[in-house]
């Protein structure tokens, strides 16, 4: 059985007639959650009780460790271990470098003196249990020849360099045209920057690990996103061999982005089990999730429009300066999407990196989109004020016919009916003309609204499917399951594609020794894995096909098997079938691999999912408080593979992004270079009191260029340009402009009382 399959809709099978893909099935893991029953990694207890590891954080931003003192620590009560830099086991060089695969590199911890963020950790206390750890924790005692530390982004934009790439690949300059000429050429211009604060992710599960050696071999229960990254990560940080590092995560508290590389709890974890040659887990406390996973880093972005009086772009710019350690480059796609999302023949986008004293920026749920459209479809909204052309219809007199960078046409592209049937639904139509023209008592009302572009992908997954005795089918795969619901989804897809029940589906995640998959991450964790379990059940249809019509016992015994269906849980030919539990019992074992691999429609076609956003805010004329009274989001993201569970994903979505408009800031103490917003409490989001009622409205639609279930990635979409309706909302009732984000009350207040 070939285990490749390049993905060409022309020769590739396809999921069409569906029964169970698209139903809104509850979560199959949800019960196992909600009583408790789903062990998370810290909750395993793997062999004799593991000792508890506590990370000790630095104190200073930049610097050096001169004197590290840890007898106290290694005196208290419970402790087994205290590992320092001083007597770390070796460990491969940070690396290799950005060109490569950054999820799967080595990331050793406690590697010298060197101190780069506050909160780098400096110590791993282990003890028998967590308080005797914590408590030890606090005894250690560091001295530090302490360096003046960079950490404002605005005062360090002349140290801003361009990074060879952006995002997962992605060129960090483009232009077309003539940029500068035809914007000053433009009758009507827009020429707006923009600045976007830093932001936290913190899952509901904290980053935690359970790491245990047998021999040379190592297994954890981890929380990762993707286990054959985070594997091939270990084992280069600890420099043992992929095949030694067994990693089990079954069930994942949240991922965000944050769980993609290996953070350092998995290591210190790992090294100290060896160390101790028992058991070891560490979990971060809520505070070192925001110091040491990784923020989405602050940006300044400028963005530039110039158009006709008419509407149509004819010169678009948008450039970005974001934030990266100096110690590891983080450059995201803030301005990719730009290239792809309106036409104008005269265009540019711009990354620049700059390099300050603060721990790395990481991936973070719609990574470039989010903060990207937040500026972008804020300008959009500058531009249509300046124009006096509604806001909808400036975004359809400017769809393009084909990618307007790359001149190939779209797999699918249903902008201009998410932006209709939004407008529709939401009554766009009752907007308020102008700014500032509508009162309920001292509340101003305001409409706002914006456009949401994100890419669709896929990358190379495999899976195993296997026909048991009972009829049923277990299919394997090293995906995870983030709490978005892919064991759900996966059934779906299987018992479409076997022609039985979901109950007959068995879906076992979280193993890296199941067949390797892209994980969850990138919203193409669904197309790929659920097109990787759908090719696993075609090559599984095929062997029972040749068994049964090779088989004399089978009434199938010599059909045609390419005559052969699969429904009700049935083979048939014809009127001749034969149950897949007869099947499965006479003939154990039939198993086969599936694998996906983008092919070249990913090359043909430019490929996206799309979404508008609509939202009522009132802003109160005395406090300048600004609530949501209600959103709406129309989506094109291809085949729903759960209305329930993407309706869930796009939901959250767009109470992330009102949250990232309104409240979200990683506030910094430039006195310590370190954040001060470090917990739940500090750093403010979004809460259920916050969100107003949203509408999640679905277009139908089924995208084969995208991959064989006809899906495009639906999990980051709902954030993309949800914050920016809001910002546009505020506008609309206040005629106030804010361009910093977020949109804290004090920066409405200055202007609302002018
Ligand atoms: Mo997402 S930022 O790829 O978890």
């Amino acid at each position: 059985m070939a285990d490749s399959q390049t993905y060409d809709p022309a020769s590739s099978a396809k999921l069409d007639a569906v029964t169970f893909v698209g139903q809104p099935l509850d979560r199959l893991d949800g019960v196992a959650k909600v009583t408790g029953q789903a062990k998370y990694a810290y909750e395993h207890q793997a062999g004799p009780s593991a000792s508890v590891g506590f990370i000790v954080e630095a104190s200073i931003a930049r610097g050096r460790i001169l004197a590290l003192d840890a007898t106290l620590a290694e005196r208290a009560p419970g402790v087994r271990l205290v590992m320092t830099h001083l007597n770390v086991p070796k460990q491969a060089a940070f690396g290799p470098p950005a060109a490569l695969n950054r999820n799967a590199r080595a990331r050793p911890v406690l590697v010298d003196a060197e101190i780069h963020y506050f909160g780098q950790p400096i110590a791993l206390v282990v003890a028998d249990s967590f308080e005797e750890a914590r408590a030890a924790a606090t005894l250690v005692h560091a001295r530090y020849d302490r360096q003046h530390a960079a950490v404002i982004l605005e005062d360090n934009l002349d140290h801003a360099y361009r990074p060879e790439r952006v995002g997962p690949g992605f060129a960090p300059d483009t232009a077309v045209g003539d940029f500068e000429g035809a914007f000053a050429a433009a009758p009507v211009r827009v020429d707006a920057s923009y600045d976007n604060a830093y932001q936290n992710h913190n899952p509901l599960e904290p980053h935690a690990a359970l790491a245990q050696w047998d021999g040379d071999a190592l297994t954890a229960y981890v929380s990762q996103q993707n286990l054959a990254a985070a594997q091939a990560a270990l084992a280069a940080t600890l420099q043992i061999a992929p095949e030694k590092v067994h990693l089990i995560s079954r069930y994942i508290g949240g991922g965000f982005g944050s769980k993609l590389p290996i953070n350092t709890e998995i290591v210190l974890a790992a090294l100290a089990a060896r160390v101790l040659g028992r058991p070891v887990k560490v979990a971060l406390t809520r505070q070192q999730m925001f110091s040491n996973t990784g923020h989405r880093p602050a940006f300044r972005q400028r963005v530039r429009l110039g158009a006709e009086r008419d509407g149509h772009l004819v010169a678009i710019a948008h450039e970005v300066w974001g934030q990266t350690a100096r110690f590891e480059e983080f450059a995201e796609q803030t301005a990719t999407f730009t290239r792809s999302l309106y036409a104008a023949p005269n265009r540019m986008t711009r990354h620049r990196l700059v390099p300050l004293d603060l721990q790395h920026g990481e991936t973070m749920r719609a990574p470039g989109e989010a903060p990207g459209l937040l500026a972008f479809e804020s300008a959009m909204d500058e531009l249509a004020t300046a124009l006096e052309i509604d806001p909808v219809e400036l975004r359809l007199r400017n769809e393009p016919a084909l990618d307007p960078e790359l001149q190939i046409p779209f797999s699918s592209r249903c902008l201009a009916t998410c932006l209709r049937e939004g407008a529709r639904r939401f009554g766009w139509d009752q907007r308020p003309k102008s700014p500032r023209s509508r009162r309920e008592g001292r509340q101003l009302i305001g409409f706002g609204m914006s456009a949401g572009i994100r890419p669709n992908k896929i990358a190379r997954s495999s899976a195993r499917a296997t026909l048991r005795a009972d009829g049923g089918v277990t299919a394997r795969l090293d995906m995870t399951d983030i709490g978005t619901g892919s064991y759900t989804i996966l059934t779906q897809v299987a018992a479409d594609a076997m022609g039985v029940r979901p109950a007959a589906i068995t879906i076992e995640l979280g193993n890296s020794d199941f067949p390797e998959t892209t994980g969850s991450g990138g919203s193409l964790g669904a197309g790929s894995s659920c097109s990787a379990v759908y090719n696993a059940c075609v090559a599984l249809r095929e062997q029972v096909a040749q068994a049964v019509t090779a088989d004399p016992r089978s009434p199938l015994h010599r059909a045609a098997t390419s005559a052969m269906v699969f429904r009700d849980g049935r083979a048939m030919v014809d009127n001749v079938s034969e149950s897949l539990s007869d099947i499965g019992a006479r003939t154990p074992g039939l198993s086969a691999i599936g694998t996906i691999e983008p092919g070249d429609t990913y090359r043909r076609y430019s490929q996206f999912s799309y979404a508008a956003y609509f939202a009522e805010v009132q802003v109160d004329m005395d406090t300048a408080e600004v609530r949501a009274r209600r959103m709406l989001g129309v989506f094109d993201a291809g085949r729903i593979l759960n209305a329930k569970t993407a309706r869930s994903q796009l939901l959250g979505g767009l109470v992330w992004g009102l949250s990232a408009a309104l409240y979200e800031e990683g506030v910094i103490d430039t006195r310590f270079g370190s954040f001060i917003t470090r917990d739940l409490a500090g750093y403010h989001f979004a809460a259920n009191a916050d969100v107003p009622q949203i509408d999640i409205v679905m277009l139908d639609g089924v995208d084969h260029n995208s991959n064989p279930v006809g899906s495009k990635g639906v999990g980051e979409l709902g954030i993309c340009g949800s914050g920016a309706a809001i910002a546009n909302a505020i506008f609309n009732a206040t005629g106030i402009r804010v361009r910093s984000f977020p949109i804290t009350l004090d920066k409405i207040l200055v202007e609302l009382s002018n």
